[in-house]
């Protein structure tokens, strides 16, 4: 069935689940997950794509798109801004036709619900030369600011100015630079990345981001006739050229639901083979759940993971940080199966420094964790976990609640679901088929 978003529908969620109760996520203890699961594509590469059709005109095509609540409000953002857009959201195929866009202001509402509005900045900038937004929402993991993309689009000539929480940006003509970013955020490399590529001569993003997210960016890019090269260790070279076209693209798996859903095979003590799993940008991440003492077999050409779990999982430390590294958005789920693991482990969030929200939540199952300086979990396995209420209070931190639910006794009652649809397309549904006792409530 294919269906033309164009209004809120997604959001029609009630908030009223069971009983009478808040909306919820009721996950009851289940051993031995085991089967394999198809998995979705990954929305941190969807929104950015979607976002990036906007320097064409046209008709394009993007497969393989999450229908996850995120994307539904990314329809919604680029039809405000004049996009006709499809979303067939059974075949996961989006069309997008940007003939009409003359749009360049997003309304507060839908930049309150998701941070990656922000995204729209570079593209709009591009081709029409200006944008208006409100400062981003999301999920409330830190402060979130925006500096490094303002700055860098302050070095390309554009100009901003903010009051009441609006941002206005305009520039005649964008100019090339030497970009050297403080750190390698992904959004500001993503956003820099597509102003740069209709704008003339060479622009080069000193200390990228380079997350698999922003190398299906470059894809899609490219396709569009876009002039991109990497060059070591970490810069992003863009020569400008005059026009992009319309594409036809498969956005990349997502490695954030696979971690999640090889976990849920880890924390049951079960066998679950996700074969679309992208194992060769997994490769931290994989090699902490061996040394937890999980026998991970990977497939030919780095693609499919399977899981076999040790009911006896030892203590890992991890820390995260850009990629190669361990991903801050694996930190939560990871957490929840290391507070069943034997021994000690040191979890450190370097990333964002209020992501251990978490860690609150899973003490009120049971959970044995000291949080230091905000950003630093000391865990102290446990035997076992206790259901109860807990709250979700961002993406990851929902994954990492239905997981511990799942291996905790009784029964988890998690409020704060929208994140969960934020995040992840019905992954309830996927965790049910391989024997998981979780049902969403809304
Ligand atoms: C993206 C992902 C998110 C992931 C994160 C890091 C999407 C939609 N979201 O978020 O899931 O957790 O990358 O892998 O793709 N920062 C600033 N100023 C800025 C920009 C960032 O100080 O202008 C800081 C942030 O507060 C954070 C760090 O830099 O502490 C990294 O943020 P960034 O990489 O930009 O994350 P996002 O692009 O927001």
């Amino acid at each position: 069935m294919s269906h033309q978003v164009s209004e809120s529908s997604q959001h029609t969620h009630s908030v009223i689940g069971y009983k009478g109760e808040p909306a919820c996520l009721m996950v009851k203890q289940s051993q031995g997950l085991e089967g394999s699961v198809r998995l979705a594509g990954a929305k941190n590469a969807a929104l950015v794509v979607m976002a990036s059709l906007l320097l064409t005109r046209g008709k394009s095509l993007l497969r393989n798109v999450p229908a996850s609540a995120d994307v539904y409000n990314m329809v919604q953002l680029l039809q405000e801004l004049g996009a006709e857009v499809h979303f067939d959201d059974v075949h996961n195929v989006v069309s997008v036709d940007t003939t009409h866009v003359y749009g360049y202001s997003v309304s507060a509402d839908l930049m309150n619900k998701m941070r990656a509005s922000v995204l729209v900045l570079g593209p709009l900038l591009a081709t029409q030369g200006k944008a208006e937004i409100a400062f981003p929402g999301g999920c409330v993991i830190g402060d979130r600011p925006i500096d490094y993309h303002l700055k860098n689009f302050a070095k390309m000539g554009v100009t901003v100015t903010e009051h009441d929480g609006l941002l206005s940006a305009s520039v005649d003509c964008l100019h090339n630079r030497n970009l050297l970013l403080e750190y390698p955020s992904v959004g500001a490399t993503e956003n820099i990345l597509m102003a740069a590529v209709l704008t003339e001569g060479t622009t080069k993003i000193i200390n990228a981001a380079l997350e698999p997210e922003v190398f299906d960016l470059i894809d899609v890019l490219k396709k569009m006739g876009a002039c991109v090269d990497i060059e070591v260790p970490a810069t992003i070279k863009i020569t400008g050229v005059k026009t992009l076209h319309s594409v036809d693209h498969a956005i990349i798996f997502d490695r954030l639901e696979a971690g999640a859903l090889l976990l849920a095979g880890a924390i049951t003590g079960g066998y679950v083979i996700v074969p679309e799993a992208p194992a060769h940008s997994m490769g931290l991440f994989l090699m902490k759940l061996q040394e937890m003492g999980h026998i991970i077999l990977i497939g030919p050409q780095g693609t499919g993971v399977k899981i076999k779990a040790t009911k006896k999982p030892k203590a890992v430390s991890i820390k995260t940080s850009p990629y190669p590294s361990f991903p801050t958005d694996l930190q939560a789920p990871m957490t929840a199966a290391l507070v069943l693991s034997h021994g000690t482990s040191v979890v450190q969030e370097t990333v964002f420094e209020n992501r251990l929200m978490h860690a609150r939540e899973l003490v009120k199952m049971g959970a044995q964790i000291e949080v230091t300086y905000g950003s630093t979990a000391h865990i102290r396995g446990v035997e076992a976990l206790y259901g109860t209420q807990v709250i979700a209070s961002d993406i990851r931190a929902s994954c990492a609640l239905v997981l511990a639910g799942l291996a905790a006794n009784g029964t988890t009652t998690i409020t704060g679901i929208h994140h969960w649809k934020r995040g992840y397309q019905a992954l309830e549904k996927k965790l049910q088929e391989l024997g998981a006792l979780i049902e969403l409530f809304e």
